[in-house]
């Protein structure tokens, strides 16, 4: 298993590319399944959930052509950061997501939606725990039946058919998640009839894949707002679309340039879906400036402030960025308290942080951290994708070694993270 070993302390100096968003690939990869016609997707990042994802689409039958710069790539050897995928759905013959890949990563059960859309019939694998919660799917369920799917759990699989097509319904969601909206979104656009979902999730990433629904022939209403109506169609076409930008990335960067201070340049973010997040990081001190259409330059002194966050759908602030910014807030004198209120159980990184000399107390959902001079090194692990991340902001603070042990957990959602620090001067390697 991959390690990172690092050694910060210095300012940081350079530019970054922000890469396609992580979570919004996934749902733009699955909507191949509702098309017989090609579908390319451009600013594909390399990550290994994208290469699981089209693990599961391949297993289906879709066919996935790689490019990269317009030469003809491995999905699965390529070193570059930034793909070009086109998936043609219309040699899908197996209707089966196996456990075996959907134990890799939740996301796996949105194929359900789309499947049953498109050829009446799915079996999907339950998707399973997972560190940062139970992370139900009861919604997901509930949306289908609404839409006249019979679906049967047994074997740990979701075993799901409907009589002709899934037909309209108006659903109003009793909790709003991100991946119930995008299962009932990919079954609307192809049910008969007008659906109405109300209290739906509205994070931009939903927005990226409704998007390109739309350029796929799909009638969807009030894209960006919790009521979403759309009128299903017969059949879906093939497009191109380029993957919106990671605002996960993005503020990730943010936060690691407010603890080594130092000033960088961001390449290729989208501020629309940031706007917020770049609101609460400049009241801690972080200095943030729009200096192009799609660049900013971030610069701080280490000067941070501490304040209080709640984690919230989106607008709120976002649970993905919970573990980062309460490693921001350790460095900044004070008192702040982190509430998550998505996940009952993201704050695994916490422990790791108290290894590296924070100062957190856990009460229920709420971190209450007391900022102190600095991060010792540290011989830490990560346990999920954010929880990993910010191991190496506090690892990219302090002088001394810190070595972070399961890092297959970042290469899940940051493309590249040690090219990227190091081109910012960072002293970080990755050791087997
Ligand atoms: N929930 C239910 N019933 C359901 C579905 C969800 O009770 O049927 C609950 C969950 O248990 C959780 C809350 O609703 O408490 C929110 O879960 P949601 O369904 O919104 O999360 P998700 O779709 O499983 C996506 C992202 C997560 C991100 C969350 C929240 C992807 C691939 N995953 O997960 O991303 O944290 O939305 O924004 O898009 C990450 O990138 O690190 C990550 C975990």
């Amino acid at each position: 298993m991959d390690k990172l070993v690092i050694k910060g302390g210095k300012p940081l100096s350079g530019t970054i590319e922000i890469s396609g968003a992580k979570n919004s690939v996934l749902a733009l990869m699955m909507t191949s399944i509702l098309t017989d016609e090609d579908l390319t997707l451009h600013n594909v990042p390399y990550l290994s959930d994208v290469l699981t994802l089209a693990e599961l689409l391949e297993n289906f039958g879709i066919t996935i052509k790689v490019k990269n710069n317009g030469q003809p790539e491995d999905l699965y050897t390529t070193k570059e950061n930034n793909l070009s995928l086109t998936l043609n759905g219309s040699t899908i013959n197996n209707l089966n997501a196996p456990y075996s890949i959907a134990k890799k990563m939740r996301a796996s059960f949105w194929s359900l939606g789309p499947m049953l859309a498109k050829f009446g019939k799915a079996t999907v694998s339950l998707p399973g725990g997972c560190s940062i919660g139970t992370r139900q799917i009861d919604l997901h369920l509930d949306t289908l039946k609404a839409m006249g799917a019979e679906i049967s759990i047994s074997n740990g699989y979701a075993n799901a058919k409907v009589n002709g097509r899934l037909k309209a319904t108006n659903f109003t969601f009793n909790k709003v998640s991100v991946g119930a909206t995008i299962n009932a979104i990919m079954s609307a656009v192809l049910a008969e009839g007008v659906s109405t979902f109300l209290n739906c999730a509205q994070e931009p990433e939903i927005q990226d894949m409704c998007h390109l629904l739309v350029k796929m022939g799909a009638d969807i209403k009030n894209i960006g707002t919790s009521k979403l109506i759309i009128t299903g169609q017969d059949k879906l076409q093939g497009a191109t679309h380029t993957t919106m930008s990671d605002r996960i990335e993005t503020g990730t960067y943010i936060a690691a340039i407010g603890l080594t201070g130092g000033s960088i340049t961001l390449n290729n973010v989208d501020f629309e879906s940031i706007k917020n997040l770049i609101d609460t990081f400049k009241k801690t001190g972080i200095q943030i400036e729009k200096t192009g259409d799609r660049t900013m330059q971030i610069s701080s002194d280490k000067q941070i402030k501490a304040m209080d966050i709640q984690t919230m759908p989106y607008p709120g602030f976002p649970t993905d960025m919970q573990a980062q910014f309460t490693a921001l807030m350790c460095l900044a004198p004070g008192t702040s308290c982190i509430t998550e209120n998505l996940f009952e159980n993201r704050f695994m990184h916490i422990p790791e942080l108290q290894r590296m000399g924070a100062d957190i107390t856990i009460n229920n959902r709420t971190a209450t951290v007391v900022g102190v001079p600095q991060f010792n090194g540290a011989k830490v692990m990560a346990t999920d994708l954010r929880a990993s991340v910010c191991l190496v902001l506090a690892a990219l603070s302090t002088p001394e070694e810190t070595i972070i042990d399961r890092i297959y957990h970042i290469d899940r959602g940051y493309c590249r993270i040690e090219h990227k620090l190091a081109k910012c001067g960072v002293d970080i390697k990755r050791v087997k």
